[in-house]
């Protein structure tokens, strides 16, 4: 695989000290980020009572030792079950996307009070899959996120580069270009409410994992123009996740990173005992 050259900054690497609940360093300066590990379940499992099981077992695993924030992003048609599901274990569940209008004739689309309404305050905007099969562009994403943070829902941006762009050495421009589209008009308040997902397209569902130093480098490229965007004091507190192809056999060395503070998980997500092995990462 080819490797990529990125404008990183200087890293505090040695400064972390790598235990569960450690404060962990950054590109930038040294701040305490809570890791947050989600699932991104897509168009997954095929019916309600497969979310309702898949949700309780993932938060049997989810407990006072579990060293990270855990969240589901369900299907909508399993918001209300999965949060029943997971109860009172602290387990979040949020949407996959949330539509930018309150109410009215938009065929299909579901509001952001509408997923408020059943417990869920977390959403995912700009996935691939979003940008690259439903035509969704930079513009609208910001439009969601922004809706978003208005509504005071948490939002797990994603960014991230196609094949194509990794293989022109554009990791770095693409990442910039999206994080500065797509937090537009986001005040650095609204930005303790905002989780980043790097996510490589050509790692996603391919079994293909971005090397954890490679994707550390990305990681402390994007701190870097956020504290561009925003200062260091809150690119510091922002928490970036990784993103493709996640599996317990990773994401050990992926969390041991110091500017990884979380993964987004598809396919493992749906496989419990994977999941909870994901979300009990050791470092
Ligand atoms: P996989 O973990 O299946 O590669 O999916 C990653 C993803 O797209 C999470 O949003």
């Amino acid at each position: 695989m080819k490797f990529l050259v990125l404008s990183t900054l200087a890293l505090s690497a040695s400064a972390f000290s790598p235990t569960a609940f450690a404060p962990r360093t950054t590109s930038t300066s040294l701040s305490a980020r809570t890791p947050f590990i989600a699932g991104n379940w897509k168009m997954n499992p095929g019916t309600k009572n497969e979310a309702i099981a898949l949700g309780k077992e993932i938060a049997s695993s989810f407990s006072d030792s579990t060293p990270c924030e855990v969240a589901l992003f369900a299907p909508y048609p399993f918001l209300d079950a999965t949060v029943g599901a997971v109860g009172s274990s602290g387990v979040k569940i949020g949407a996959e996307m949330a539509f930018v209008e309150e109410k009215g004739a938009f065929t299909a689309a579901v509001s952001v009070s509408m997923i408020k309404s059943l417990g869920c305050n977390w959403a995912l905007a700009g996935h691939s899959e979003r940008r690259c099969l439903f035509g969704e562009t930079d513009e609208d994403i910001n439009k969601q996120v922004l809706n978003l943070l208005n509504h005071d829902v948490g939002c797990i941006l994603c960014i991230g580069e196609t094949q194509a762009e990794y293989e022109q050495g554009l990791v770095g421009p693409i990442c910039t270009t999206q994080l500065k589209k797509n937090l537009l008009g986001v005040t650095a308040e609204q930005m303790a409410n905002v989780v980043i997902a790097y996510e490589p397209v050509w790692a996603i569902g391919t079994g293909l994992t971005c090397p954890a130093s490679e994707a550390q480098d990305v990681h402390a490229t994007c701190r870097g123009v956020l504290a561009d965007m925003y200062g260091a004091a809150i690119a510091d507190t922002v928490r970036i996740q990784y993103g493709g192809s996640v599996t317990p056999e990773t994401v050990d060395e992926l969390m041991a990173k110091p500017d990884i503070d979380g993964a987004l998980v598809g396919g493992a997500s749906l496989v419990a005992e994977k999941f909870s092995r994901i979300i009990n990462f050791k470092v």
